[in-house]
């Protein structure tokens, strides 16, 4: 199975830039890229951060921007992202009983269960921050005991890692500490023990970061708008102009292969053979 990973598209009211970036721009570029190269694919993940400040029109380009992709995509919502304009946006992605926008999909590489971090509507805490209440906890819990039923593998996707990376500005603004604990208790069970969750995929971070937590590979992506630097001394956030990407994750029953496509380059293309340039 071929899966596209977007993540923090961040788009805004059309033609308005972002950090001297225009994220329409961007993200029109990242689809006709994988429209042309990848249109084998059979769906596309947006792990949040659709848009930066959550206007309905830049809800309207961000819809009418995806349509443009030759496979279905499935957007989850950031803390970026505006719950109740998402809605009403994308009234065909479901929502959970509690109206969290998370939901599974069954695709041929396993289940996806797609994750609801957003801070809750009433919610009077850090909007930036990921949280994970135990009322998410325990649909979280339903959905692995029904994979576990049907002996499914299981692909996780959500806008917030439920762990720090190491980078202080980021860390402070992961999934916070006691939702954290809760989410870690249940996929431990889930997880070394019954080898049935294969992957999980973030965003958030604006970098590409890959490794395992609880025996459980993860990866996230560079945003196709602005990216943050890898600075480890710096206490608040540091945008960059670095180059933005989307991830071609290739799936068996035995391996999960996670690409990364620079989809702005324009520099040579070298046959290494002749060393004959490719336009
Ligand atoms: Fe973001």
């Amino acid at each position: 199975m071929k899966l596209i990973h977007l993540t923090d598209t961040h788009l805004t009211t059309p033609g308005r830039t972002l950090y001297g970036i225009d994220p329409l721009a961007r993200l029109q570029a990242a689809v006709a890229h994988i429209a042309r190269q990848h249109a084998d694919a059979e769906l596309c993940v947006v792990t949040g951060d659709l848009t930066h400040w959550g206007e309905d029109a830049a809800y309207a380009s961000l819809r009418e921007c995806l349509q443009m992709l030759p496979m279905p995509v499935l957007p989850l919502i950031g803390n970026h992202d505006d719950r109740g304009r998402f809605r009403a946006a994308f009234p065909e992605t479901p929502v959970d009983d509690n109206g969290f926008v998370q939901w599974t999909q069954d695709t041929s590489a396993g289940r996806f269960i797609l994750l609801d971090t957003v801070i809750g509507d009433a919610d009077p805490r850090r909007p930036s921050a990921g949280y994970f209440d135990p009322r998410r906890i325990d649909w979280l819990r339903a959905q692995l005991d029904r994979a576990q039923a049907d002996a499914t593998p299981v692909f996780l996707f959500m806008h917030h890692p439920p762990f720090g990376v190491g980078i202080a500005a980021f860390d402070d603004i992961n999934l916070v500490a006691e939702d954290a604990r809760a989410f870690g208790a249940l996929l431990r069970e889930y997880g070394p023990i019954r080898g049935q969750i294969r992957h999980l995929f973030f965003g958030h971070i604006h970098r590409p970061i890959s490794g395992s937590w609880h025996g459980i590979p993860f990866s996230t992506l560079p945003a196709t708008a602005h990216q943050s630097g890898l600075d480890f001394l710096a206490e608040t956030d540091r945008f960059t102009h670095e180059a933005p990407g989307y991830g071609v994750v290739l799936i068996t029953p035995e391996q999960v292969t996670v690409h990364i496509s620079d989809f702005l380059y324009r520099g040579p293309q070298i046959d290494p053979g002749s060393e004959r340039l490719h336009d």
